[in-house]
């Protein structure tokens, strides 16, 4: 017995292997110090929860370690974009090269370019945000999965709520100072949506401002103004208000005829939650009546009482932080992403090495059973239940996310969900509870009756319409001749025979060719 035991701990390559759990690693390169909702400080602590809770569940058989990858210096999404790629690509030869492994990472940290070390490397790369068509498709990216959803679907429920109210001309004031490529994604998307069929017939036109540059933003109101009634502030919630604020002090504000959209990802604080518009003075009264609030949200976050606390629990300790009150870790899509990233991964190889009997925690085995393409087919189409709500990515490899549309409420003095659109429905659903308190109760028009420079069609200024008002007359008379000149023409063969009436138009007509024939 001894002996035996003996020769199982010195000689056993063998046999600890059997024994031993198999190893797997995910690798977040997630940024750290960079002020946006999807940092370590809100999501470091999905990623530990969800270790713990995967070690414990597949005891014995399972052994999944989390390395966090960042630089601590990054202060924007730009740094973290640079780095990020960088610090993956030389720990994974060093330290992961041949192991299974699998990379979660975010739309501020290089998901530029690590879809494409995912792709060389044959592993699997969770994204716990909003991706680029281009980050999870098939053939470009084909080892990645989009979490959460892409920016152009988010952009295609944007231009689907708007043609819901018939606004085909929109604006996007583009904040080029935030911090967070949110924004700039979905424009771009939004962009690359009209060159569909389906969205041909919207006119999107863009300008970008930035807060610190006075000029920037009167120059982009001035243009929204004069391109459409519909302004998308692409911005920050806080930022958003300054520019309807600004809007009204440069006299631009139209009760009733405009309207101010506000898209956030969550409601977190680096975006600005619906709240910010709560109990306005009298002067932003009329500017929030005007505004829709959209954000995505979890339908079920409040359904999981012990994994929110835990979460809550976890981000106090690990990283002080705590979200405002009234939103649940679950809530926010980042957060639950990071944590089904985790529990997707092992569930994921779990199975993998079910369907592929091993022997061996080596080099061989670990490529075989985790490779991202491998366990890529193995998830999409399919519904996993996990301890934060089921979980179902699609066949193009990626999820999608539900959104709310607030508007503001005269009574409460708040903002309330008016409708929700459903992504898989596609679809918005209107609470027949709860309606739009438009300012003059209906929405406002497309293109207002005197056009968007507020000068035209009925509003033409006078001096002008007198001086064109002899060119106006020449042209309904021509019209009306060109228009009754054939009928006229018409009714003479038809009535040639007719002595009543051929004269109305021969008369003149012989009268001319007598003079004509006379002159000659
Ligand atoms: C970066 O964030 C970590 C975790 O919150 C913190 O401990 C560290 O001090 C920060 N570093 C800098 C340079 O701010
Ligand atoms: C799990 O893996 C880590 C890192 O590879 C190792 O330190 C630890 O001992 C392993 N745990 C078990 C139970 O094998
Ligand atoms: C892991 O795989 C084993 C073997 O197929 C299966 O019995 C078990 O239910 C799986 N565990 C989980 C949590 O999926
Ligand atoms: C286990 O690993 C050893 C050494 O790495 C290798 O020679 C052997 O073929 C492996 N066995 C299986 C079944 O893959
Ligand atoms: C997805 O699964 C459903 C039923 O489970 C099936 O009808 C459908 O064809 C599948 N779609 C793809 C693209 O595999
Ligand atoms: C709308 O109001 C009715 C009656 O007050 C209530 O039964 C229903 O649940 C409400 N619907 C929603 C979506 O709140």
């Amino acid at each position: 017995m001894w002996i035996f035991c003996l020769i199982c701990l010195f000689s056993g390559v063998n046999l600890a292997n059997v024994h031993s759990p198999f190893d797997l690693e995910i690798i977040s390169i997630i940024p750290c110090n960079i002020s946006v909702g999807v940092a370590l400080p809100f999501t470091g602590a999905a990623l530990r929860v969800a270790e713990d809770a995967v070690n414990a569940e597949f005891l014995g058989r399972l052994n999944l370690t989390v390395t966090l990858l960042y630089q601590e210096t990054d202060r924007v999404c730009e740094d973290t974009d640079a780095h990020a790629p960088l610090l993956l690509a030389e720990y994974y030869n060093k330290k992961a090269l041949g192991r299974c492994v699998a990379v979660v990472g975010s739309a501020c940290g290089g998901l530029s370019i690590a879809p494409f070390l995912a792709k060389e490397w044959d592993v699997l790369l969770f994204s716990n945000s909003l991706v680029a068509s281009t980050s999870i498709s098939q053939t470009v990216s084909p080892t990645s999965i989009g979490m959460v959803a892409s920016y152009e679907s988010i952009a295609a429920s944007l231009l689907n709520l708007f043609r819901i109210f018939q606004w085909l001309h929109v604006t996007m004031l583009l904040d080029a100072a935030a911090a967070t490529d949110f924004y700039f994604q979905v424009c771009q998307s939004t962009k690359t949506l009209l060159l569909t069929e389906q969205f041909s017939d919207f006119r999107v036109d863009g300008t970008r401002f930035t807060l610190a540059d006075t000029p920037s933003v009167h120059e982009a109101l001035k243009f929204a103004n004069a391109r459409s009634r519909v302004f998308v502030m692409m911005s920050h919630t806080s930022v958003a208000i300054k520019l309807m604020r600004f809007l009204k002090t440069d006299r631009l504000f139209i009760p009733g005829d405009q309207v101010f959209v506000v898209l956030q990802p969550t409601q977190q604080a680096a975006y600005g939650a619906v709240s910010l518009f709560d109990n306005p003075d009298v002067f932003d009264v009329e500017l929030f009546r005007s505004t829709l609030y959209l954000t995505t949200y979890v339908a079920t976050g409040g359904g999981f009482p012990k994994l929110n606390q835990q979460l809550a629990a976890k981000s106090q300790e690990l990283y002080g932080t705590a979200l405002q009150t009234g939103l649940q870790p679950l809530d926010v899509y980042l957060i639950r992403e990071t944590y089904n990233s985790v529990r997707l991964f092992a569930a994921l190889v779990n199975d993998s090495l079910d369907s592929q009997p091993w022997d061996n925690n080596t080099i061989h085995s670990a490529d075989s059973v985790c490779g991202g393409g491998r366990l890529r087919s193995l998830m999409t189409n399919r519904t996993f239940r996990f301890p934060s709500g089921p979980v179902f990515i699609d066949a193009n490899g990626y999820r999608h996310t539900d959104l709310l549309l607030y508007t503001f409420h005269p009574k409460t003095l708040s903002f309330q969900v008016v409708s929700r659109y459903d992504a898989i429905l596609q679809r918005y659903l209107w609470d027949q509870n709860v309606s739009i308190e438009w300012l003059t109760g209906k929405p406002p028009l497309d293109i207002p009756p005197c056009g968007f420079s507020g000068n035209e069609g009925p509003c033409l200024p006078q001096d002008f319409a007198r001086q064109n008002l002899l060119a106006v007359l020449l042209a309904v008379l021509s019209v009306i001749f060109i228009t009754t000149m054939p009928l006229l023409i018409h009714r003479k063969l038809r009535n040639a025979s007719r002595e009543e009436t051929w004269w109305i138009l021969h008369h003149p007509v012989v009268n001319a060719l007598e003079k004509r024939t006379t002159s000659i």
